[in-house]
């Protein structure tokens, strides 16, 4: 029987409706009529006024996740903590967050679109990216952003060109690479220089930019910049990397004279998807990151720089979830006579496509009712036309799930929407936010006339 594998890990008929894992929102609950609520939204009316697919996001646990970031990270010694925009980034996201006090980094035009749009001032941005176009530089000096994080020698020559051009000294940061990877629970310390992003702090090549900068009148060189991947759960290569850019710091005080003010160590805090992921939580996570860049500096005697962190994903990720309507159920026999249940659902990888992206492991329930039914091993598909349209590989749902209820994914805030396509031409889900027991618009659907509104030739004949 299913039920008696034990693979993806069993569980039991009673705890399958489950909603108060850490992979939930903090107010996700069953209500009387078994439905999943959030910030007391029953998620059959949320679907029933958006249609489905459908992005919820909370907006009091965003907010109360910025809250937390910032006052831990600010204990930590953080003079700001940016939000990073790529995670997901819409006028409302920005405006929660910089209500909250975070400054937001933005990667492109378009993330720089947003957060003007918002009202967010100028000095609450920093912007990033390996290949800014002259177009984002200009756009991001007119406006004022506070800070650019220079990836490359030509950037340099750009931005200072940009900057002369409209009469101001641009603060900037060199990115480094320090020759660290960090996933989930690993780091690798060796060999990751291989990457297009930043300048190799190893190599000399970042003393040399310093070099470089420092020597143009319209550029002022307030710090250094590392990012050393996504989804950590531990603070161990955070280590590595702050040693690293410590002890660049002190090389460029000691060979040009310059001090480096300011040191950003970037994001990647990791937050849980599934049970049994146990990322450091926040307030821990900061403190052991501050002490780590504490301890460094005192070891190399310099004085302890203003510190930076670019949380996304510990954000807006456990805030938000993906609601689906199931369309078909197919039981398919497996070798030794295991069945798998193929859930398919209204969305699937142009809503989510860190499954299939990076294998990515998701948390699905039955949204609309409770159900005790016996659960079944099941893999929840989209319907696109690609067998590797997964949302969630493997999960136990209810043995009863039928076409027209409602699945919840959870933990899906941070890089769905973001990364969402129109592939088989299907229309983005809208996102809705929850506070308070009332549903608000985030983003709207998108409908088939926006597709085909892009397409001169799809003008319909009179
Ligand atoms: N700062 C920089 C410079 C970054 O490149 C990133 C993420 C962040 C901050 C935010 O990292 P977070 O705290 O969200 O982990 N699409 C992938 C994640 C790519 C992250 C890219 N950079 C995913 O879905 O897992």
């Amino acid at each position: 029987m299913a039920s008696s594998t034990a693979f993806p890990g069993t569980v039991s008929a009673d705890s399958i409706n489950d909603v108060s894992g850490s992979v939930w929102p903090e107010s996700a609950k069953r209500n009387a009529a078994g439905a999943l609520e959030i910030d007391g939204v029953d998620v059959r009316d949320a679907v029933t006024e958006f249609a489905s697919p459908l992005f919820v996001l909370s907006e009091t646990e965003v907010r109360s996740r910025a809250a937390r970031y910032r006052a831990a990270y600010t204990s930590a010694g953080a003079h700001t903590v940016y939000y990073a925009a790529k995670a997901f980034l819409s006028v409302a996201v920005a405006r929660w967050v910089t209500e909250e006090g975070l400054g937001i980094d933005v990667a492109s035009g378009g993330e720089l679109a947003i957060a003007m749009r918002a009202g967010v001032p100028g000095d609450r941005l920093l912007m990033h990216g390996n290949n800014k176009s002259v177009q984002e530089i200009d756009m991001a000096i007119n406006f004022g952003v506070g800070r650019i994080v220079i990836d490359s020698f030509e950037e340099i020559a750009r931005i200072a060109e940009s900057a002369a051009r409209h009469n101001v000294v641009q603060k900037v940061l060199v990115r480094a690479t320090v020759g660290v990877e960090a996933h989930t629970h690993e780091f690798i310390a060796t060999a990751h220089e291989d990457q297009k992003f930043g300048l190799s702090a190893s190599a000399g090549t970042v003393d040399e930019a310093v070099r470089r900068i420092s020597k143009l009148p319209s550029l002022t060189l307030v710090g250094l910049h590392s990012h050393i991947g996504s989804q950590i759960f531990d603070a161990a290569g955070f280590e590595v990397a702050a040693r690293r850019i410590v002890s660049l710091a002190q090389r460029i005080y000691d060979e040009q004279g310059i001090e480096i003010e300011e040191i950003n160590l970037g994001g990647g805090m990791g937050i849980a998807y599934i049970e049994g992921d146990d990322p450091l939580d926040v307030d821990a996570m900061a403190a052991e990151i501050g002490e780590i860049v504490a301890k460094e500096c005192a070891e190399a005697g310099i004085p302890l720089p203003a510190l930076a962190f670019e949380p996304g994903r510990g954000i807006v990720g456990p805030a938000g979830i993906t609601l689906y309507e199931v369309g078909t159920v197919k039981r398919v026999e497996l070798d030794h006579d295991q069945i798998r249940t193929y859930v398919s659902v209204d969305g699937g990888m142009s809503d989510n496509i860190r499954t299939a992206l990076y294998g990515a492991e998701y948390t699905v329930t039955l949204a609309s009712r409770l159900s005790f039914a016996e659960p079944v091993l099941s893999r929840v598909v989209g319907k696109h036309c690609e067998s590797g349209d997964i949302v969630v590989r493997d999960c136990w749902l209810p043995g009863d799930v039928t076409a027209g209820d409602l699945l919840a994914v959870a933990a899906t805030g941070a890089y769905c929407r973001s990364m969402a396509s129109n592939y088989n031409q299907l229309p983005k889900p809208a996102v809705a936010s929850t506070r308070d027991g009332a549903l608000a618009t985030v983003l709207r659907r998108e409908t088939i006339a926006d597709l085909l509104a892009l397409d001169p030739y799809a003008e319909e004949r009179g």
